[in-house]
């Protein structure tokens, strides 16, 4: 039979997981049975959260860290290799949005701010857990990327190209890892209902749902040891 709880003895890190996506992912990687290791820059978000996850007797730790300071980000390495000795799962999910206007309105900083964080993030917190992974000989890294990694996105070009970058990095990294037994996949959802962006004009009620996402990562984490699926397109079932 099935296990309901697949993942217990198994940690996880879940990046930006104080709301929106990240928060759904973290609630339901703890409900399979992992510890969930929540991470972002603002504490009080990542303590409701952790409540959530304790309500439904599920276990967390949190760690406030900023994906865009490498000393932040080798910090909560060297923390959770300490508490925990291990780490299973990373879910790259912090991410900002940008989509104020055509690129050549966008100040150079507001450019860093998205670069930083959507892409550059992922390669701190890969070259610091990964080394965990290699170690142990098992991992699976996953990258919370976009439909803007994949198609044109005006007046959203910085964050696009963000997660066209992103696409191109977790392909690669799941080629040099997948020799170790590290999985590497990357999800490019369509517009998901949270705080990301006011997505105007929009439905919220026929946009993807964080747990959508959510959803898409259970499928991923519980492929047999011998196969993997390496990117998902998640999109709304009607327009919205
Ligand atoms: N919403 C959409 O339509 C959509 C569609 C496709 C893909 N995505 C992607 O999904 C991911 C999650 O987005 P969301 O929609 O859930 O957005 P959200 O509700 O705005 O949440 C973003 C999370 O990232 C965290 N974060 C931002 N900068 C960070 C940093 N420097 N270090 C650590 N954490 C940071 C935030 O927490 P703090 O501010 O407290 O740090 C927050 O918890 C992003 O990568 C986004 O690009 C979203």
């Amino acid at each position: 039979m099935k296990s309901e709880r697949p993942l217990d003895t198994q940690v996880a890190i879940i990046t930006g997981a104080g709301r929106g996506i990240g928060a759904a992912i973290a609630r339901k990687l703890a409900t399979m049975g992992a510890t969930a290791v929540l991470c972002g820059r603002t504490r009080a978000a990542l303590e409701n959260t952790a409540q959530a996850i304790a309500q439904s007797q599920g276990r967390s730790e949190i760690i406030a860290c900023d994906v865009t300071q490498v000393n932040s980000v080798e910090a909560a390495a060297k923390r959770v290799e300490s508490a925990f000795g291990r780490i299973d799962i990373l879910v790259n999910n912090a991410g900002i949005g940008g989509f104020g206007g055509p690129l050549h309105q966008l100040p150079p900083d507001a450019w860093e701010q998205i670069l930083n964080t959507n892409l550059r993030g992922v390669f701190y917190t890969i070259r610091a857990f990964a080394p965990l992974m290699v170690k142990a000989g098992s991992g699976h890294i996953i990258n919370i990327s976009s439909l803007a990694g994949k198609n044109a996105l005006p007046n959203g070009a910085a964050y696009a190209a963000s997660k066209w970058g992103l696409n191109g990095l977790t392909y690669s990294v799941a080629e040099e890892l997948r020799g170790q037994n590290i999985r590497v996949s990357v999800i490019c959802p369509g517009s998901v209902n949270t705080e990301l962006s006011p997505h105007t004009g929009k439905d919220p009620m026929k946009m993807l749902q964080p747990e959508d996402v959510a959803h898409a990562l259970e499928m991923l984490v519980t492929q047999a040891p011998q196969s993997f699926v390496s990117e998902i397109l998640l999109r709304p079932t009607q327009k919205p």
